[in-house]
């Protein structure tokens, strides 16, 4: 998965450097509620400002349809970057265009400039050659340090590295090779924990999984399509009926392990009722929000024996307390276990973060879906890009 790395570039005092961020990152009414994404491309910006470049920095924001949208501005983003860096960050006022040229032209050497939302522009994810050209317009290099966003074969992801020298920011380069180490050379035991809501995302990347490691243990509510392909009861628990012949198939492995108990409610409330029942013994009219404590315990012991944890999805809706026991158990478990542990996906490095135990996890990714998807495909849009991008003259 070899790409170019920053070291490749030959920068000169004064250049003007276009670095793709992925600075997606979840906000509640205009603040930033994790900023994982923002200091794991510090580095990145580091090296690039030490050289005396002009960094100009592209990212998206949420999903804003090709339109301005100041509900997903990046202006909170370069506050707190700002911050962070302990200097001034410029918010242009769009992410090309005769002003955004203009501005980074007559930037100093060692600013740092932010493009505005790069998804208020249409071409960004319709690719657009246009919109590419416009984009890498007026910079001598490009940097994608977006992992989270690397999947995407957007504007700003694969249009630069066609035109401009390139190269793999630090973060980029240190997922890539972290991702990859899971694909090439696990030490064993290597033990999958996968969860979320919809198996339908999961089954290629179990799929891909079960070549490499020992187990996969599944939870989440893509547990129970797993339960109806066994014949389990399910109550109202959400399910994809037209992935049970998917699921059979994945546990007639005998290397897919599914939850034995779970905790049931008729409502997703902090102070809803909750009953533990047996995996078959779901009640209709209860849903499943959580793997139940017995649950909890079995997949602890199996991650407390791997020499390898590749963990992606939460157990259940931890963001609401009744149902957050088994995210934390697999949390805690994953932290505690002495082999090389990897977090993927946005809502379980949240997760490992809001617990507090992100220190205790080898790597916790910046990509969720991203991630996914290099482990199951074994490379990305963003890698392939870079590959083939021109050198520097
Ligand atoms: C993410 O958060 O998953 C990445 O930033 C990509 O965003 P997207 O899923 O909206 O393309
Ligand atoms: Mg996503």
């Amino acid at each position: 998965m070899d790409v170019p790395v920053l070291e490749d570039l030959d920068l000169e005092k004064g250049q003007r450097v276009l670095v793709r961020v992925d600075f997606n990152v979840p906000m509640r009414d205009g603040v930033i509620e994790d900023d994982l994404r923002i200091v794991a491309a510090l580095p990145t910006i580091e090296h690039l400002l030490d050289r005396r470049v002009t960094v100009v920095l592209g990212s998206h924001l949420g999903r804003p349809k090709g339109r301005p949208d100041p509900a997903s501005s990046m202006a909170p983003v370069a506050a707190h970057l700002s911050d962070l860096l302990g200097r001034e960050v410029v918010l242009a006022e769009r992410a090309f265009g005769p002003a955004v040229e203009e501005l980074v032209a007559s930037s100093e050497p060692g600013s740092v400039v932010m493009l505005e939302n790069l998804r208020w522009e249409a071409g960004e994810e319709a690719n657009d050659p246009g919109f590419a050209a416009n984009l890498a317009a007026g910079y001598d290099a490009y940097v994608n340090d977006a992992f989270g966003a690397s999947h995407r074969a957007h504007a700003s992801i694969v249009g630069p590295p066609r035109v401009l020298p390139s190269a793999a920011g630090r973060l980029l380069a240190r997922e890539v090779e972290v991702l990859g180490r899971l694909l090439r050379e696990p030490d064993r035991p290597f033990v999958a924990v996968l969860g979320g809501a919809k198996v339908s995302d999961k089954l290629g990347v179990i799929e891909a999984l079960l070549e490499r490691c020992d187990s996969v243990l599944v939870g989440g509510a893509m547990a129970f399509t797993f339960f109806l392909a066994q014949g389990l009861s399910v109550g109202d628990s959400l399910v994809e009926p037209d992935r049970v012949d998917d699921c059979r198939r994945l546990l007639a492995t005998g290397r897919v392990q599914i939850p034995t108990d779970v905790v049931v409610a008729q409502d997703l409330a902090d102070d809803a009722e909750t009953r533990i029942v047996r995996a078959g013994a779901m009640p209709d009219e209860w849903k499943g929000l959580d793997v139940g404590p017995a649950t909890v315990v079995a997949y602890e012991e199996a991650i407390d024996k791997a020499a390898t944890v590749l963990w992606n999805g939460p157990m259940g809706v931890f963001e609401v307390a009744p149902f957050a026991a088994g995210t934390l158990g697999v949390a805690e478990a994953v932290a505690n276990c002495s082999g090389f542990t990897v977090v993927g996906g946005g809502d379980s490095a949240a997760a490992v973060r809001q617990f507090g135990l992100a220190d205790r996890v080898s790597h916790v990714s910046t990509g969720g879906g991203a991630a996914l998807e290099l482990i199951e495909l074994g490379d990305l849009p963003g890698l392939e890009a870079l590959r083939s991008a021109p050198v520097a003259p």
